[in-house]
């Protein structure tokens, strides 16, 4: 069976009203076989499709860029996360935003290798196995550790590190695992923390909250904001450590498994 191009539908609907209708039902066969161009070739060739034309704005791993704004696509998609939604995505873009549509010269099959490569990226997370217990993860997190003093998860916590209400989304168990043993590995700007003196003569050290051209901004960790008149400043120096201790050595290995298990579940309801 032939994959019938994005336009080619197009055209088709436009059909629909001179009583062409029928000729619809292939389109709509095609689109419920799924994805043909999928073998392990066109995914290669969707991921360099996607390195040259796509990772300038979700990045190179395809993980996003809070920067140019364009989402992490390793995840659950909010756009549709049938074959066909994320083709018709890329084909057509999204108006109203920078996510605008392929080249038009671009085949589909070419599309569909992006897609292929897109689809590759993501799994269902209930087919992983893992070896910890999520319900002791959950445990250790509120109660036995001190992960609640920094991290938020829907709405309980502290705002002193990353809410976690759907980190499981978005990162793999190996990353969760890295995550608490090498905190310090690709700790984003976001986190970066100043070390500021005022007029007070008193050091503070807390996240950038905001900056004109006249103040700072910074929350310190009992989460009090600190605004400080920059022409009064005594020094000023940026950490870009993060402030997440490493659990190697502290937990045991099966207790970072309970809270990689944890973290995991760690998503938005079924929606
Ligand atoms: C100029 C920046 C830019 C480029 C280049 C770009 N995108 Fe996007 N993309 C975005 C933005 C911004 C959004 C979010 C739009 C919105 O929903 O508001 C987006 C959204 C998406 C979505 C929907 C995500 C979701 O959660 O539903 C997909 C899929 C996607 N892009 C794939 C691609 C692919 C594949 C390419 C390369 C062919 C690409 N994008 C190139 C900026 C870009
Ligand atoms: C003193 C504050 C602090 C404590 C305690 C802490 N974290 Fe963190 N955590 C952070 C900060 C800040 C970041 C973001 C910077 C980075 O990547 O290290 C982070 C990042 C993370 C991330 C990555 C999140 C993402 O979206 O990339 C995970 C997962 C995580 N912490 C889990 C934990 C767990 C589990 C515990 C308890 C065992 C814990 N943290 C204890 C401050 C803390």
């Amino acid at each position: 069976m032939s994959r019938l191009s994005g336009a080619f539908r197009r055209r088709m609907a436009g059909c629909a009203g001179l009583g062409l209708a029928v000729l619809l039902t292939p389109a709509t066969l095609a689109e419920d076989a799924g994805n043909l161009y999928n073998t392990a070739v066109d995914i290669r060739m969707g991921e360099r499709y996607f390195e040259r034309q796509c990772s300038r704005c979700h990045g190179f791993d395809a993980t996003g860029n809070d920067e140019t704004g364009a989402p992490d696509l390793t995840g659950r998609l909010t756009r549709g996360s049938t074959d066909v939604a994320i083709f018709n995505i890329i084909r057509d873009g999204i108006p109203g935003t920078a996510m605008l549509p392929v080249a038009a010269d671009v085949p589909d099959p070419e599309v569909w290798q992006v897609v292929a490569y897109l689809d590759s990226l993501r799994y269902d997370p209930g087919s992983v196995v893992l070896a910890g217990n999520a319900e002791a993860g959950n445990e250790l997190f509120w109660n036995g550790s001190d992960c609640a003093d920094c991290h938020m998860v829907n709405g309980r916590g502290s705002r002193n590190g990353p809410d976690l209400s759907r980190v499981g989304e978005n990162r793999t168990p190996d990353d969760l695992l890295a995550d608490m043993v090498n905190p310090q590995e690709n700790v984003a700007p976001r986190w970066w923390r100043l070390r500021i003196t005022g007029p007070d003569g008193v050091s503070r050290e807390g996240y950038r909250m905001n900056e004109d051209s006249f103040s700072l901004r910074i929350m310190d960790d009992e989460e009090n904001l600190w605004s400080i008149p920059k022409d009064s400043l005594q020094s000023y120096e940026r950490i870009e450590d993060s402030t997440m201790p490493g659990y190697a050595q502290t937990l045991s290995e099966s207790e970072l498994d309970d809270l990689v298990a944890y973290l995991f579940s760690l998503r938005r309801e079924e929606i």
